[in-house]
């Protein structure tokens, strides 16, 4: 009797030193930017086009669900939260699509590049994400908007849109605004058209309706004012919107920033005072060279720099396009930039860039690893 119990009890610590051997051993301690990314069930993470959140010592990743067949919106957008940013828990469908035809986030509607910002007076999570209308392909250009009073969701969906309709970007000169030519004047991407375009035609265009909206990114800055990046007037030129105090409007002021420059996955980080961003350019679901914009002041004057990214295929951001650059809590001047390796045949096998931004003479750059940790941003302090 007493024999087979100690027998039991030996079996028993077997099985659990066991079970915490493959706990330790699926810890995972680096990135490996390209390869397959599992959560804590072993599932393929589904989180494209994403952004992250810190929240309370938890980083939640916000993202895409995609499927295999379709870029549309089945599920919605997907949450996970680490620790750590190696290990990812899934955290269930934040803001789910809806089965009333009648919705703007119905089933099949495309739901694209979500991201999440904390609002400390609401002590609400917003989020905004590029919305495209079932039926309606690209056309819509709308931003959606919901909310949530827990960091993972569920998410309630408020409104979507167009941008600052009956407001002028407030670096459009009064002749700008006052210009009356039209879009049908021009032959597309012809020399005058270009120069139009540059000089406002299609916000004079979409000035009642509102400005289009599509690849975005949210970002917060120091003195908790918030900021819509876009791409505007037809991916040919980027705007940055500031929000009103609670995150669910806009006050009206805005700029267009390289106006006719193709900007688009725009993702901005803040570093000694002076603004970042790197954009790519306008290829669809093919990667392109990124380009790296930076300013003094986020409504000011954008710069527009070469490519941050060297060496080998640096010219197609490592075969990637930027989605958001990740600030690490608790470290100095240690930012990530997340980017998609897109898979339009298959979308759910879309894969994860990560890379650290790295500090070459007060300009950042970006290079390829195949595997990396944390610990590169501790050579930078
Ligand atoms: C890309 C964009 C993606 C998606 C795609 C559709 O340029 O960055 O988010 O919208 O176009 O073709």
């Amino acid at each position: 009797m007493m024999y087979k119990t100690i027998f039991k009890c030996r079996y028993i610590l077997a099985v659990m030193v066991f079970c915490a051997l493959g706990q330790v051993r699926a810890q995972k301690t680096s990135f490996q930017p390209g390869k397959l990314w599992f959560d804590n069930n072993q599932r393929l993470i589904n989180a494209h086009g994403g952004g992250v959140l810190y929240h309370e010592g938890k980083y939640y990743w916000f993202g895409e669900h995609k499927g295999e067949q379709s870029n549309a919106a089945w599920v919605g957008v997907t949450c996970y939260s680490s620790a750590d940013l190696y290990n990812w828990e899934d955290e269930g469908v934040a803001l789910a699509v809806s089965k009333d035809e009648d919705s703007p986030i119905v089933e099949g509607s495309t739901i694209e590049r979500p991201k999440v910002i904390y609002n400390e007076e609401t002590e609400k999570f917003v989020m905004y994400f590029h919305l495209e209308l079932k039926g309606r392909g690209y056309e819509a250009a709308h931003v959606g908007i919901a909310t949530s009073d827990n960091p993972a969701g569920p998410y309630q969906f408020i409104k979507n849109g167009r941008v600052n309709s009956g407001k002028w970007p407030s670096n459009m000169t009064e002749g700008q605004r006052t210009s009356t030519d039209k879009p049908d004047d021009y032959e597309w991407w012809t020399k005058e058209w270009m120069n139009a375009i540059e000089n406002g035609l299609f916000v004079r265009r979409d000035f009642k309706a509102g400005q289009m909206s599509r690849d975005m990114t949210l970002f917060v800055d120091d003195d908790h004012k918030a900021y819509h990046i876009y791409s505007s007037e037809d991916n040919l030129t980027l705007h940055i919107a500031e929000l009103t105090e609670d995150y669910l409007d806009y006050t009206g002021k805005y700029i267009r920033i390289e106006p006719g420059g193709h900007n688009e996955a725009p993702a901005i980080f803040k570093k000694d005072g002076r603004y970042f961003m790197i954009t790519s350019g306008c290829t669809g679901w093919d990667p392109n060279a990124a380009r790296l914009l930076t300013a003094d002041h986020i409504l000011g004057q954008w710069t527009l720099h070469p490519n941050p990214c060297v060496g080998k295929d640096a010219e197609l951001t490592f075969h990637s396009q930027g989605t958001f650059i990740l600030p690490v809590a608790g470290k100095n001047d240690a930012f990530i930039f997340m980017a998609d390796r897109w898979r339009p045949e298959n979308p759910i096998d879309g894969r994860y860039v990560w890379l650290p931004i790295l500090f070459e003479d007060g300009m950042h750059i970006l290079q390829w690893s195949n595997q990396w940790d944390l610990s590169v941003f501790d050579q930078l302090d």
